[in-house]
């Protein structure tokens, strides 16, 4: 099966679908923030405090490139993942971009009661929120599929996105034949 990265808003629930789809189709999760953090040998918070965020971006932008490049791999973007354009066209070289969504008030409370997110750490996280969103919505909107994690479980988000994954193989497959 081709590789499934998953981009999306802080919030939206990829973490926790992505970690699902990987048990559930037996593929590897990798995750864009703990390849950074390995490799930099400090949080993500550390990074932006003591580097900056162009420093982030950079260092994000290595960890797709080598995450694009591994097979059967579900892939966990990070949330800003999606600006820079050299990502997206690294994601979309080697697998299937489905983006999580999230309405603004979904994202406050599950995002509310942690702090390893720099941008949220601010005095007004629900106005950063609604900035950030409208800001990047044209580039989560590049994404092959979009679900709303807001309406459907866990469970229903995962299984829509196996339905669509093996649509594709499927379709893939004829084409071939
Ligand atoms: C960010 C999202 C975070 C992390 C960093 C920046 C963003 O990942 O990469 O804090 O710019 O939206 P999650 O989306 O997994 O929280």
């Amino acid at each position: 099966m081709r590789n499934i990265i998953l981009i999306g808003f802080m919030g939206t629930g990829k973490t926790t679908i992505a970690t699902a789809l990987a048990n559930r189709l037996k593929m590897r999760y990798i995750s864009t923030d703990d390849l950074i953090e390995k490799k930099e040998k400090s949080t993500i918070n550390e990074i932006f405090t003591k580097k900056g965020e162009e420093y982030f971006r950079d260092a994000e932008s290595d960890a797709i490139r080598e995450a694009a490049q591994m097979e059967n791999v579900i892939i966990d973007a990070g949330g800003g993942a999606v600006i820079r354009e050299e990502n997206m066209t690294n994601f979309k070289s080697n697998g299937i971009i489905v983006c999580l969504t999230a309405d603004e008030e979904t994202i406050m409370q599950r995002t509310k009661k942690y702090k390893h997110r720099p941008l949220l750490n601010v005095e007004d996280p629900k106005r950063k929120i609604r900035e950030l969103l409208a800001k990047r919505a044209p580039f989560y909107a590049k994404a092959d599929y979009c679900i709303d994690t807001g309406k459907f479980t866990a469970r229903q988000v995962v299984n829509k996105i196996i339905e669509i994954v093996e649509a594709a193989d499927k379709s893939d497959k004829e084409i071939a034949q």
